[in-house]
């Protein structure tokens, strides 16, 4: 490979993006996992996609359960991407350490309070692609809450009017 991925990861950090929480239920227990790597995909039927590492433990859970909630982030919200996107946390300081808290939906995945929007998600595919899964879902339900979203931009996470606190 001639390009050096230090590169291309500096070219993609050129692409402004919002973030994600990645939301399953394990057994009872919130599994969450910070992504940016999320896009529409289709309107008809309603398809949206999240690209997921081989090595995250979100990979096996996501073929295993087939349902996902994706929770995008509010402004205010940076503590709990910072918080899900540590490697081997648990979910059991979220509350105490990000200010993370979830409700059921009625399929019992765990939508996070206070997120700008919520998107009950249903596994359709799951496609190999490099070292990570495109993992393409339907969507069977959304909630949209007004706010500004959480950025993220040159490795930085930003608001609509630049830094954030
Ligand atoms: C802003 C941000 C965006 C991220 N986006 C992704 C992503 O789209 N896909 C991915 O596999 N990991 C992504 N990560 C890294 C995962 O959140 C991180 O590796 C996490 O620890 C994996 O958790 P798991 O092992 O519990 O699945 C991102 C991290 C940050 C900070």
């Amino acid at each position: 490979m001639s390009l050096d991925p230090a590169e291309f990861r500096k070219a993609m950090g050129c692409f402004a993006t919002g973030v994600t929480i990645i939301t399953l239920d394990l057994d009872g227990e919130v599994h969450g996992m910070t992504a940016n790597a999320f896009a529409s995909v289709s309107l008809d039927p309603l398809l949206v996609l999240v690209c997921v590492d081989h090595t995250a433990r979100t990979h096996a859970h996501l073929h295993a359960k087939k349902r996902f909630g994706v929770n995008i982030l509010a402004e205010n919200q940076r503590a709990i991407s910072q918080y899900y996107a540590r490697p081997a946390r648990t979910h059991d300081s979220a509350e105490e350490d990000a200010g993370a808290l979830f409700d059921r939906t009625a399929k019992g995945t765990p939508m996070l309070h206070a997120a700008l929007a919520y998107l009950e998600c249903r596994l359709q595919s799951a496609e190999d692609a490099g070292d990570h899964t495109i993992f393409i879902a339907e969507v069977e339900d959304v909630v949209v809450r007004k706010g500004d979203p959480l950025l993220f931009f040159h490795g930085q996470y930003r608001g609509i009017g630049g830094e954030i606190k």
